[in-house]
């Protein structure tokens, strides 16, 4: 595990342990939460715009407040600092694959196995051999809901602004189609690393499966839209897989989901999954139901690399979020009673088209007990929905839009009852870092492997 955030150190030099990353919530995620939560040491995600355009326009922003403002200590990211990291091969560019090729990006190896260090010792040199200028990589990522957003504009865009990271969700054909995003973005953006979010054992398989099998099977044919070429894993496969848990807000599994605590570790024991950690060097970051410094300990402990929060940034001063969406985020108590996964909100608001795999979190409010507990007509409580968005306007925020006699959709995660006040997402970001360390620092004293020496004990209480 410690090898995991040292090699997230190397590849995003800005960031402090443990690793806190606020997840690419759609619209909400804006520039500024982006560039704020990175500033504070994390790293933070620009969601997918409400247009596939209007990502594009958000990482120009971020790339304006970073030029006016730049990070004090930030050495600046480059391809050439990059690459010797990243889970792609040089030997691609060689028209080469082979097994060496797939030992070269390995070197990061988390719980304590091999190190690969004589690997990654070959990948630097090889690295720098084969890297050219490039201008600089911005130190947030950015989010593509896969069913529905647009290849080329993504490529484009990540092309043109070069963020750090792309994380890709929610796809309409499984890991194919995750696949040729993964080649297509960084064929746009060499150097571009790739975050994947699933939500089940399966997917996870699915997503590592290169890394147990032979060579001959990593490298295979792809008749995808651009024709029948070879594709390596190398291209492909992702360097985080994100794995989020059934508290997670906004979509996430809808019949098949599982709390953190037993979904990451066995997705972490699984024969492929533990091969793409230990020989290319992905990590694991844990997704959903963690809103403070004692979720990231349990979530680090479970062997997550670091954790990724949306919820807790939705109560942030710069997330893009109505006031009072924001306000009934930190009012919301007991996610178990307050939030459901719930198809309603979608079709309230118009959002068709989700893969029939996902279903959304939200606050329960009276759009879904007219519907579900009092029985209300779908129409007439559509047209008591309509009625409030006139009456309260775009914002919502006008009297009654939120809150538990509102109506409108009102995303958000289980965690909901920790999240206490709106406070500006750096200063979160370092409160709940400083808090995960408080708490580990705690644990190792208290849970000392093996019995604690008087003497030394002694030591420790003076200090
Ligand atoms: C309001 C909201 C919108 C979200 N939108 C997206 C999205 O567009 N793409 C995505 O990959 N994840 C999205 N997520 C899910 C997050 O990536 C992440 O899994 C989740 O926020 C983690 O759980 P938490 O909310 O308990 O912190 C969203 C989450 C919330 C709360």
């Amino acid at each position: 595990m410690g090898a995991s955030i040292r090699r997230f150190q190397r590849i995003y030099p800005w960031i402090k342990a443990p690793l806190i990353v606020g997840a690419p919530m759609r619209v909400i995620s804006g520039p500024h939460l982006a560039v704020a939560i990175s500033r504070a040491g994390g790293l933070g995600f620009i969601g997918p715009g409400a247009t596939p355009e209007s990502t594009g326009d958000d990482l120009a922003t971020a790339r304006d407040l970073l030029e006016k403002n730049p990070f004090q200590d930030q050495k600046p990211i480059t391809l050439a600092s990059l690459l010797p990291h990243l889970n792609v091969s040089p030997f691609n560019e060689e028209g080469e694959g082979g097994e060496g090729g797939a030992e070269v990006v390995g070197g990061e190896v988390a719980g304590g196995e091999e190190t690969g260090r004589e690997e990654e010792a070959v990948a630097e040199e090889k690295g720098s051999e084969a890297a050219t200028p490039q201008p600089e990589t911005l130190p947030i990522g950015v989010g593509f809901q896969l069913w529905n957003g647009d290849l080329r504009t993504a490529a484009r865009a990540v092309g043109e602004h070069r963020p750090c990271a792309a994380w890709l969700f929610a796809p309409r054909h499984g890991q194919p189609e995750l696949d040729e995003w993964a080649a297509g973005l960084r064929q746009a953006s060499p150097g571009l690393q790739i975050w994947t979010q699933i939500g089940t054992v399966a997917e996870a398989i699915a997503a590592t499966a290169y890394a147990s099998a032979s060579e001959t099977e990593r490298t295979r044919a792809n008749d995808g839209r651009g024709g029948r070429t070879r594709v390596s894993f190398y291209e492909t496969s992702a360097d985080v897989l994100v794995v989020q848990g059934a508290e997670a807000g906004g979509h996430g599994r809808a019949r098949d989901g599982l709390g953190i605590a037993s979904l990451l570790p066995e997705i972490r024991d699984q024969e492929s999954v533990a091969d793409a950690v230990r020989r290319y060097g992905v990590a694991l970051v844990a997704a959903g139901g963690i809103a403070d410094g004692r979720g990231v300990a349990a979530a680090l402990g479970l062997g997550a690399a670091g954790v990724a929060m949306g919820t807790r940034f939705l109560a942030s001063t710069e997330a893009r979020v109505a006031r009072g969406y924001r306000d009934e985020v930190v009012r919301a108590r007991d996610g178990a009673v307050s939030t459901t996964r719930t198809m309603l909100y979608n079709r309230l608001r118009g959002t068709t088209g989700w893969p029939e795999e996902y279903s959304p979190r939200a606050i329960i409010n009276r759009s879904w007990r007219d519907y579900y507990e009092y029985g209300v007509e779908y129409d007439e409580v559509k047209w008591r929905y309509d009625e409030m968005v006139r009456r309260t306007g775009a914002s919502g925020n006008a009297k009654g839009g939120y809150g538990p006699d509102g109506r409108l959709a009102t995303y958000a995660g289980a965690a909901v009852g920790l999240v206490r006040d709106v406070r500006d997402a750096g200063v979160l970001v370092k409160d709940i870092r400083d808090e995960a360390c408080d708490i580990l620092r705690g644990l190792t004293l208290l849970y000392p492997r093996e019995p604690i020496q008087s003497d030394n004990l002694s030591i420790l209480v003076k200090k």
